[in-house]
C-alpha cells in the first residue's frame, strides 16, 4: 500500500486534513513513516496496529514511539477502542477480517466521535480481491474460513501452484471467488448491509486500492475534491488496468524462473531476488 502514497494517499490526506489516522498492517513501516511524518506536521495523532510487524519495523522503534502509538494487537481487538478521521486497512486480507474491520470502524467511530472516517482498503484486486489469505488460519472462526493451503497463487489458474507462485509462504484459499471469499467481496457485502451512506471508488494498480468515504461526515468541497481525485476517466482506468496486468505477468514470470533455477547460488539468483523484491515492493 505504501506505493500508493504519492499518487493517492497523500492527496487524500491533503483533502481530508485528518487530525487522527489509524494504519492496520504496518509490516516494515514504509507507509507508517509517511503517515507519522504527515501527522507530525499537521499536529495529528497516529496509531499503527499490527500483531506481528516485520523484524526491526519502524513502528517498534524509539523514533516511532516518540510521536506515534503502536498497538501490538490484531485489528479486531484494537479497533473497538479507536476512532480516527482516516483509517488504512492493509492487515489480514480475508473476508472475515475485512468485513468485521469495516463493521467495527463504522460502529466505533459513530459511537466515539459521531462521525464516519475515510477508509482506504488495500488489495481489493488480484490476487486477494476474490480469494482469502490467512496470516493465522486458526484465528478465523471455522464457519468463515475457506479451505486453504500454504501454497502460492498463479495467474490464469484458479487452483494454487504446486511450487512457488505468489505469496507461497502464506495460507491462501484453495478456490477463487464465491461467497465470503476475498477483500473486495467483504467491502461489497459491508456496503450492501450498512445503513450508512458511503461512496466507494476503486483504483487499479499495485493490487488495487479501495476508498470508502462518507459524504455526510465531510464538507461538500471535500466530497467534490475526492470525487475529482478518485473518479478515473475510462481510458485512464483501462490504461492502469493494462499496466497492472503487465506488472503481474512480469512478477509471476520472474517467480516461475526463480523456481526453475532451483536455488542456483550465483549472482543471477541475487539479481532475481532483487527484481522480485522491487516489483513486489518488498525492498523495505
Ligand atoms: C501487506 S503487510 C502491510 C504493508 C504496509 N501497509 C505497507 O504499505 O508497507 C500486512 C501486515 O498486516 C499484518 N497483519 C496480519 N494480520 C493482522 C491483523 N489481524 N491485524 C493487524 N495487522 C495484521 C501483518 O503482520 C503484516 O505486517
Amino acid at each position: 500500500m505504501h506505493r500508493c502514497w504519492d499518487s493517492f494517499i497523500e492527496p487524500i490526506c491533503r483533502i481530508v486534513e485528518p487530525k487522527s489516522i489509524i494504519e492496520v498492517g504496518a509490516a516494515s513501516g514504509l507507509n507508517s513513516a509517511n503517515l507519522l511524518a504527515y501527522c507530525s506536521l499537521a499536529g495529528g495523532a497516529f496509531h499503527a496496529v499490527d500483531p506481528s510487524p516485520n523484524p526491526g519495523s519502524f513502528v517498534t522503534s524509539p523514533a516511532f514511539a516518540a510521536r506515534g502509538t503502536y498497538h501490538n494487537l490484531p485489528s479486531l481487538q484494537a479497533l473497538p477502542s479507536l476512532t480516527a478521521d482516516l483509517i488504512l486497512l492493509d492487515g489480514d486480507h480475508n473476508w472475515y477480517t475485512v468485513f468485521h474491520e469495516l463493521t467495527l470502524i463504522e460502529a466505533t467511530c459513530l459511537r466515539l466521535s459521531g462521525r464516519l472516517p475515510v477508509v482506504l482498503v488495500h488489495d481489493i484486486h488480484w490476487p486477494y480481491g476474490r480469494r482469502d489469505l490467512y496470516y493465522h488460519p486458526d484465528t478465523i472462526p471455522p464457519q468463515f474460513r475457506q479451505p486453504h493451503a500454504q501454497r502460492g497463487i498463479v495467474d490464469g489458474q484458479p487452483a494454487l501452484a504446486e511450487t512457488g507462485g505468489y505469496n507461497y509462504k502464506h495460507y491462501n484459499a484453495i478456490h477463487e471467488g464465491g461467497a465470503r471469499n476475498g477483500v473486495l467481496t467483504a467491502v461489497e457485502d459491508f456496503l450492501r448491509e450498512t445503513a450508512q451512506n458511503w461512496a466507494f471508488r476503486q483504483i487499479p494498480g499495485f493490487h488495487g486500492l479501495g476508498v470508502l468515504y462518507p459524504p455526510h461526515s465531510l464538507t461538500s468541497q471535500q466530497v467534490s475534491r475526492l470525487d475529482a481525485l478518485l473518479t478515473l476517466p475510462p481510458h485512464l482506468r483501462k490504461h492502469m488496468e493494462t499496466l497492472e496486468e503487465e506488472r503481474l505477468y512480469a512478477l509471476l514470470e520472474l517467480s516461475r524462473t526463480y523456481w526453475r533455477l532451483g536455488g542456483y547460488p550465483g549472482p543471477l539468483l541475487s539479481k532475481f531476488v532483487h527484481l522480485l523484491r522491487r516489483i513486489t515492493g518488498r525492498s523495505g
